[in-house]
């Protein structure tokens, strides 16, 4: 039996419309008008216990309202979903005991007490053995660097000191699967590493499975086997991390600021124009085929360049790609 199964899962948010001003919110009260926004769209895929997926996509994708279903906080407007074998939302209470949910935009902890106080707390509310508890606090405190800020009221911390407090206790009752929307967003290097490191660690010591949403690629490349991609509410890639650093990891672009504006060029051999502006041209090329000095080197004897500078393709490009059937010879 498969952690999570999900099957034609769907959520269709209905929006009210309304036009602006004043006038526009009357008529709004009195001649309701809506609009539905389809937030996930007939979306199947099934996790296994112990893997670490990363659920991926762009801004409004539709990664939240797919775990806020998967957690049972969003009832689906379509399809079903198991979780251990249970509707996360009619069972909620027996869910939320294996579950443990944490979105990097926001706290669960109580703001104004000392962290220890609300990991006390959440011990009792999980019923987590004294001893056990101990242990783990001790474990978390080690990898998370908790142990000057135990005392520390929530509401005084930083935002990566509180992103380690929340993962704390989120996992301190061992919940068998975790859901991490964003956890890294706006965070530093070090606080990222540090909070990558202790994900890895539940998985490997305990087989949590976790899931993970991010916009970030290097939350991915460190922790995940496995990626699903999402676009616009619709599933468009489930399957290796490496097909997609294969199929991607060739490529580089290289951004050319000009002097003049460009009227014509001739792209250099394995390289490809992505995007022409008046001063302005960006071009991809294949890192097996050719080198970035070949392609600098061929468009400065054609034009004259002010600047230029070279970039990993990010996310969002490479989900362009793959809409755009870069994947569908495999
Ligand atoms: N409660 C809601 N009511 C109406 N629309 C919503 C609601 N929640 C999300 N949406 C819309 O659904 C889409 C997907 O949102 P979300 O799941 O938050 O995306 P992501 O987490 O990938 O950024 C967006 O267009 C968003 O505006
Ligand atoms: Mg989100």
């Amino acid at each position: 039996m498969s952690t999570i199964q999900v099957e034609n899962l769907s959520k269709v948010f209905r929006i009210t419309r309304k036009e602006p001003g004043v006038a526009g919110s009357i008529k709004a009260l009195f001649h309701p008008q809506f609009e539905n926004k389809v937030a996930v769209d007939s979306i199947n895929f099934s996790i296994d216990r112990g893997e670490v997926v990363g659920y991926i996509g762009v801004n409004g994708a539709g990664k939240s309202t797919t775990i806020k279903m998967l957690t049972g906080i969003l009832v689906p407007t379509g399809g079903h979903v198991r979780v251990l074998g249970r509707d996360p939302h009619r069972q909620r209470v027996a869910n939320a005991a294996e579950i443990g949910v944490v979105f990097g935009q926001r706290t669960q902890l109580w703001w104004d007490l000392a962290f220890i106080e609300s990991l006390n707390l959440i011990g009792k509310i999980y019923q987590v053995d004294p001893v056990r508890y101990k242990q783990l606090l001790d474990q978390f405190s080690e990898t998370l660097e908790l142990k000057d800020l135990l005392h520390v009221p929530i509401r005084n911390m930083s935002l990566g000191q509180k992103m380690r407090a929340e993962l704390a206790a989120t996992l301190i009752h061992e919940p068998q699967i975790v859901y991490l929307d964003e956890p890294t967003i706006g965070l530093d290097l070090i606080v990222k590493e540090r909070i990558r490191e202790f994900i890895k660690q539940q998985n490997r010591d305990k087989g949590t499975t976790v899931i993970l949403t991010t916009h970030d690629l290097g939350d991915i490349e460190e922790l995940c086997q496995r990626v699903i991609i999402i676009d616009a509410g619709k599933l468009i890639y489930d399957g290796p991390i490496s097909t997609i650093k294969e199929r991607f990891g060739k490529y580089r672009e290289i951004s050319f600021e000009t002097r003049a504006s460009v009227n014509h060029i001739d792209v250099p051999h394995g390289a490809e124009i992505i995007c022409a502006e008046p001063r302005k041209l960006t071009l991809r090329f294949d890192r097996t085929v050719t080198t970035a000095s070949q392609v600098a080197a061929s468009v400065m004897s054609q034009i004259e360049v002010q600047d230029f500078s070279l970039a990993e393709p990010d996310l969002a490009s490479i989900i362009k790609q793959i809409y755009n059937g870069a994947l569908q010879t495999n």
